[in-house]
């Protein structure tokens, strides 16, 4: 026997579904951006040899870049920001936030997924490893919107460019902030393909199909 039950609450899944177009476009028109100054290296190599971005057509599009970085920049903290308060106030925020106990668990769901336990850790709503990815994504986001901020107006917001090391360091935080992203990004994909049609569905509908635990007699 199943039942339904509800996991995502419809503010939850509009912010994470609007959050997913528009930080792909924020690190599409960053890199655009990035082109026009590529300053980072890998000992003597280009972080990002010529050839992604001609593979891709992010060069020679600075304007382009910035208007729809800045553009969106608004709409992703806005989004943030209602992401952010609604976990507080619906006490979402609980089930999400990391407890002393989500190490160990992450840890032991890590090994798990390698195939290297097969001790499957129990699972409330998030385990261990998820409520760190989650939170973390969460202050990276917050993160993201700082830095960028103080690169975007480092004269008038001087303080805040000045608190974050300087400019060149500022700019730096930024750019390493994308990268985790884009690693969260891949691992979240994984984890997704990984557990199945019915947990994408419950990000989309709200609802998930859970199994009828046998009675107890
Ligand atoms: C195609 C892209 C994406 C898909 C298919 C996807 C799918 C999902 C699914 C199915 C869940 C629910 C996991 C569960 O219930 O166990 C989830 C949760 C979550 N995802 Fe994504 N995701 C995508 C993109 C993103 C991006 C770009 C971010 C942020 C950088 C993100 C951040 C999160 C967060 C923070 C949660 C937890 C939300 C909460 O309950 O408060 N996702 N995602």
């Amino acid at each position: 026997m199943q039942r339904i039950e509800e996991k995502h609450l419809l503010v939850t899944r509009w912010t994470h579904w609007v959050n997913f177009p528009v930080l792909f476009l924020m690190i599409w028109s960053g890199l655009q951006i990035y082109w026009a100054n590529d300053v980072y290296r890998v000992g003597a190599l280009h972080f990002f040899p010529q050839w992604v971005y001609s593979l891709l057509h992010l060069d020679h599009s600075l304007a382009q870049g910035m208007a729809i970085h800045f553009f969106l920049a608004w709409i992703f903290v806005i989004n943030g920001i209602l992401y952010a308060a609604f976990t507080m106030i619906s006490g979402q925020w609980r089930q999400l936030v990391p407890d002393r106990k989500s190490l160990v668990q992450a840890i032991k769901v890590t090994l798990y997924d390698l195939g290297l336990s097969k001790e499957m850790p129990p699972q409330g709503k998030y385990n261990g490893a998820q409520k760190i990815a989650y939170t973390s994504i969460a202050v990276m986001g917050a993160g993201s919107a700082v830095t960028g901020l103080a690169i975007y107006r480092p004269i008038q917001l001087s303080w805040m460019t000045s608190l974050l090391g300087g400019y060149p360091a500022a700019r730096t935080e930024h750019f390493l902030l994308t990268m985790a992203f884009l690693g969260f990004f891949v691992i979240h994909i994984a984890q997704v393909v990984r557990a199945g049609y019915n947990n994408f569905r419950s990000m989309v509908s709200g609802i998930e199909l859970k199994k009828e635990e046998a009675a107890d007699v």
